[in-house]
């Protein structure tokens, strides 16, 4: 399968691109297991991972496409689209699960009328394994933003004021 690489991917352009893995490889590029790290620092500065960043990286490093593309793939964190307006992620670890997290996530995905993975309204909808706040889950990403003890009602609350908050796009 190839991909096409003479398309600049929306929201960035060929060069924001070139110019984002240029500095990552510069940074890490003598670092063993350069390749995370590089697309850590890809996605931070682009807000995604856009599919011309791969053959740039796998030519930096001297491997395949399918490497990388592997990789960026495998990692629940890595983004191959550009992130929604808001983006919600519900943490979908043991500790949160036990305690309402199933819940949480099935009001979720009738909230918003998706699945995870998906995009709706300005609104990613995202599973993350882990936020930290093991201790007070249920807990949520809201727009950067880290919530626990969330419930549905909760959750409406949350999105529904973001929401006022942010306007409309
Ligand atoms: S398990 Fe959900 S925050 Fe750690």
């Amino acid at each position: 399968m190839s991909q096409d690489t003479t398309t600049p991917p929306p929201g960035a352009s060929r060069n924001a691109v070139e110019d984002a893995v240029a500095g990552a490889v510069a940074a890490h590029r003598d670092e063993a297991g350069a390749l995370l790290p590089i697309l850590h620092d890809v996605q931070t500065e682009l807000g995604w991972l856009p599919p011309e960043a791969t053959p740039l990286v796998a030519k930096a490093l001297n491997l395949s496409r399918a490497d990388v593309h592997g990789v960026v793939s495998f990692y629940a964190d890595f983004r191959d689209r550009p992130p929604a307006r808001r983006v919600l992620r519900i943490c979908r670890a043991e500790a949160c699960q036990s305690v309402g997290g199933r819940d949480l996530a099935r009001a979720a995905e009738e909230r918003l009328g998706i699945g995870f993975g998906e995009t709706t309204d300005g609104v990613d909808l995202e599973t993350v394994f882990c936020l930290g706040n093991c201790a007070l889950g249920p807990s949520i990403e809201l727009d950067g933003r880290l919530y626990g003890r969330v419930d549905a009602a909760r959750l409406e609350q949350l999105l529904s004021a973001d929401s006022d908050k942010a306007g409309a796009p």
